[in-house]
Parts: structure tokens; C-alpha cells; sequence
């Protein structure tokens, strides 16, 4: 028998207010047409004083658990992927599980910014295998609002607030066709200067604020998301032909357009969000993921491969049949 981690439930959860790109052209320099042409953006949510990391992700994990038609008290694992946690500590993932009423599972953030998701749902899955965990809550949910800096509009316009979660579950059979089936990850420390917060506990004791090298990371992300997408299918034993849909980390729809060129995917095979949420860090994959599930798009026995990129840099990508 060969047990494989399976998606049972999937939600998210957005911020009540959304902002579009005029109204941000009011308090910035900027305007609709520079960002649309250039990230495919038109919109974004960004949270309020009363909407945390912790709140959205526990929103997203709900409608996760809802749609897996499991009790919270079934989850043995939550794994939450952020850059914006609640506090320094406690891990976010610790409120989301009180406020679930779990009383006791395994319970921890990963950091690993844009890419958390893939890291997190990749840790999550090698635990389902090892049979450490049964019912994975994975999340990644962000405020990145809250490390913008307003004053530049080279970052700020780019990134927007959410949650996303998948509820994996272990399951056996003889064939092992279904569920997580390939995954890897990367990192390249070298880069860390080039998308960073210039700030944190050890070094200044402030939160900081985003600073990011745009052109430098576009480049970077299109060499790499191609290279590590590669590598899945190769995992897999399959080409870009067999996939349905592609569920890519949502930074920039020019990089969406690159990536898949390189591959030689159709463009209608990847899902696209980014122009309603905007960049939503380790919560974009999730997020877009949900959504298409929702919408009937993703549907059951389709192969979906999802991958992300981020600061670190961090990248990865994940092939699953649903
Ligand atoms: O999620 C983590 C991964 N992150 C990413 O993948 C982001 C990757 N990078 C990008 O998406 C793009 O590099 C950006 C969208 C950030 C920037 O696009 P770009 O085509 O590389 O533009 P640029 O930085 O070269 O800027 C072009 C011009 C500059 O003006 P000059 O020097 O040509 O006069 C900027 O000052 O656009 C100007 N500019 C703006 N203009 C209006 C920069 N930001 C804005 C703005 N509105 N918001």
C-alpha cells in the first residue's frame, strides 16, 4: 500500500476592503495604466486593525474544514506559512488553533515569504508519509499591508492581504495515484538582499518595511520557477502536457506569461488571480487555488502543480492529482 497525502478541503479569506488601483493612485504616485501594464493588477484587499494574519488564516481554515466535512478536533497538524505573523511569538499557528478549539495537535509557522506555502505544504506532506500526522491544516495567510512602505511606489502597489489553506489527509491504496505525487524545494541565500524588511527583533528591533530589487527578482523568478516546474514533472514522469491546471505564486502576471513561454504551456491551463488580489505572499498559491476549486475549474482526478518563488530567495513547486 502506499500512502499518500490527499486534498480533502480548501478555503480562504480575504479582508472586507478592497482597493483598486485609482484609489491608490490618490495617496501615491502612480496610476491604473503603469500597473496594469506592468504587474496585470487592477485590485487588492487590504486588512483593517480588527483583520490579522491569524484572523484571515483562521477564516480560510474553517471553510477548509467545512468543505472537507471533518470537526476541527480531526486535525492533528497545522502548519502556517507567513511573513506577517500576529506577534514575534507566539507562531500564528498556535491562535489559529485556539481559536479552532483544537486542544492539542502540532502547531508551527514557516517562514519562507512567498514561497512559505510550498515549504509548508512540502514539510506537511513528508510528515503524512512518515505517518508523524493524519489531517494537515495548511495555511498561508498574510498582512503584508502592514510592511509596506507607502512612501514607495515600486513595492507598494504590487502586494495585497489574505488566507488561503488546504486540508491534506492521509489516505492508502495499492496504485498511489492520488494526492501529493512530486514536490521540491530550493534556496539561494546569496540573494537575500535583494527582497528583504529592513528590520526585525535581532538587528533593529523595528518590523521594517518591504525593500525589493523588482527587476532582479523577475529575472531570477522566470529562470527558476521554469527550472524547479521541470523538475517536478520529471519526478512525476510527465511532461506540461499532462497537467491541467497550473497554480502559480500570483507576484506578477508578466512573470505568469514568461514562465509558462519557457515551458511551453498553454496559457489557459494557469489560474490568475493576481489581477484581483494583487501579491499575497505565501498566501497567492492557496488563494488561487481555492478559488478555482470554488469555481469549478480545478475539479477531482486533475493534475495541478503549483509553484511560488520569493525572498531568500526561497522557491519551490508541488504536483498533485486532486
Ligand atoms: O513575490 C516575490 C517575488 N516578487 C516579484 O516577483 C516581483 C518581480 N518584479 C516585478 O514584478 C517588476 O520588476 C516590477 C513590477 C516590480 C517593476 O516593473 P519593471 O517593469 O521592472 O519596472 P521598473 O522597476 O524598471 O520601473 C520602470 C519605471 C521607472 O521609471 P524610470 O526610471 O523608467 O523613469 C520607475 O520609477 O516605472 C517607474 N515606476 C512607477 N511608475 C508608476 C515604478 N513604480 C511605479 C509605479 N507607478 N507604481
Amino acid at each position: 500500500m502506499i500512502r499518500r497525502s490527499i486534498v480533502l478541503g480548501t478555503g480562504s479569506a480575504l479582508p472586507a476592503r478592497s482597493v483598486s488601483n485609482a484609489e491608490l493612485a490618490q495617496r501615491v504616485d502612480t496610476s491604473d495604466e503603469w500597473i496594469r501594464e506592468r504587474t496585470g493588477i487592477q485590485n487588492r484587499y487590504i486588512a483593517d486593525e480588527g483583520e490579522t494574519t491569524g484572523t484571515l488564516a483562521t477564516d480560510a481554515a474553517k471553510a477548509a474544514i467545512e468543505m472537507a466535512g471533518l470537526q476541527p478536533s480531526d486535525i492533528d497538524l497545522i502548519i502556517l506559512a507567513t511573513a506577517t505573523p500576529d506577534q514575534t511569538f507566539p507562531a500564528t499557528a498556535t491562535k489559529v488553533q485556539a481559536a479552532l478549539g483544537i486542544d492539542d495537535c502540532v502547531s508551527f509557522d514557516v517562514a519562507a515569504v512567498c514561497s512559505g506555502f510550498l515549504y509548508a505544504i512540502t514539510v506537511a506532506d513528508s510528515m503524512i508519509r512518515t505517518g508523524a500526522a493524519n489531517k494537515a491544516l495548511v495555511i498561508g495567510s498574510e498582512t503584508f499591508s502592514r510592511i509596506l512602505d507607502w512612501e514607495d511606489r515600486g513595492t507598494c502597489v504590487l502586494f495585497g492581504d489574505g488566507a488561503g489553506a488546504i486540508l491534506l489527509s492521509a489516505e492508502e491504496s495499492e496504485d498511489g495515484s492520488r494526492g501529493i505525487l512530486a514536490s521540491k524545494l530550493h534556496a539561494d541565500g546569496r540573494h537575500n538582499q535583494l527582497l528583504y524588511v529592513d528590520g526585525g527583533p535581532s538587528t533593529t528591533g523595528t518590523v521594517g518595511k518591504l525593500r525589493m530589487r523588482g527587476q532582479e527578482v523577475f529575472r531570477h523568478a522566470v529562470t527558476n520557477l521554469a527550472g524547479v516546474l521541470r523538475e517536478v514533472l520529471d519526478m512525476a514522469g510527465m511532461t506540461g502536457d499532462d497537467v491541467d491546471w497550473v497554480v502559480p505564486h500570483q507576484a506578477n502576471a508578466r512573470i505568469l506569461d514568461a514562465t509558462a513561454r519557457k515551458l511551453g504551456l498553454s496559457s489557459d491551463k494557469i489560474v490568475i488571480t493576481v489581477d484581483q488580489h494583487a501579491n499575497t505572499s505565501a498566501a497567492s498559491v492557496p488563494l488561487a487555488f481555492d478559488q478555482a476549486v470554488r469555481d469549478g475549474r480545478i475539479e477531482r482526478g486533475n493534475i495541478v502543480v503549483m509553484e511560488a518563488m520569493g525572498g531568500g530567495f526561497t522557491w519551490g513547486a508541488c504536483l498533485l492529482r486532486f
